[in-house]
């Protein structure tokens, strides 16, 4: 079972539980995930789609159940375990970029590095050359504001490779780029499971994009349908 990468299992969250605005977001979802694949999670607003991620994520702890990342249980770890497996295994890609303003692109992707703890001495390289492999090679000195969005989550996607983590988790990345843009995301993140083995997990309102993934779970009422 070593091609799998991640599992949740019977996974549940519950928000404010006991209060009288208590959530159940997620009801039991056991699924897996294979090293190389790229996923498609959909479902309508409110089904618990963010939520599974920020579970699967190690961002949040679930009420009941488990997650496996690189066949360690979340539940054995503390939150310092949780952190340094996300800051070794895992990448982030969210809606809205979530870019420093007041760096470069290459600042934010070398500040991603540091964070992961890489040598300073091959971060600035490392940086460069990811955002080569994006498409960004002339934008290296550009903030966020001088960025097109397809740009900027370009710059993103860089971000998230910097620690070479074997899972990368995806909520609407391309919710604020139009159908061309959104496109070509996509595709880009697809080449990346292919060429680096990568695992990819896309949540997305665009069923469209979902003819570039390998495989499509579909959460409603915080289950698997
Ligand atoms: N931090 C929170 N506290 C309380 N309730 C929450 C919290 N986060 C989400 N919820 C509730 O949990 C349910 C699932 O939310 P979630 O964000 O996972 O949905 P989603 O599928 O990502 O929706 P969307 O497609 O709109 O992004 C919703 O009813 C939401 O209101
Ligand atoms: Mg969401």
């Amino acid at each position: 079972m070593e091609n799998i990468i991640a599992r949740t299992i019977n996974l549940e969250k519950v928000y404010s539980p006991g209060q009288h605005n208590e959530v159940k977001a997620l009801k039991g979802v056991t699924t897996e995930f294979r090293a190389g694949e790229f996923v498609a999670v959909i479902g309508p607003s409110g089904s618990g789609k963010s939520t599974f991620m920020h579970l699967l994520g190690a961002l949040d702890r679930p009420t009941k159940g488990d997650v496996e990342i690189a066949g360690k249980l979340l539940s054995q770890l503390k939150d310092n375990g949780q952190a340094d497996l996300r800051a070794k295994e895992l990448g982030f890609i969210f809606q809205g970029f979530n870019l420093l303003s007041t760096l470069t692109a290459l600042e934010n992707v070398i500040l991603a590095g540091d964070y992961a703890g890489l040598p300073a001495k091959i971060t600035a390289t490392r940086a460069r050359e990811l955002l080569t492999e994006v498409g960004l090679t002339e934008r290296f000195d550009h903030t966020p504001a001088e960025l097109s969005g397809g740009e900027q989550q370009r710059v993103a996607i860089a971000r998230s490779l910097m620690n070479d983590g074997r899972l990368i988790l995806a909520d609407e990345p391309t919710g604020e780029l139009d159908t061309k843009n959104s496109e070509a995301i996509v595709e880009l993140l697809r080449d990346l499971v292919r060429k680096k083995q990568k695992t990819i997990v896309m949540v997305t309102h665009n069923e469209d994009l979902t003819r570039f993934c390998d495989r499509v779970i579909k959460i409603v009422d915080g289950k698997l349908a």
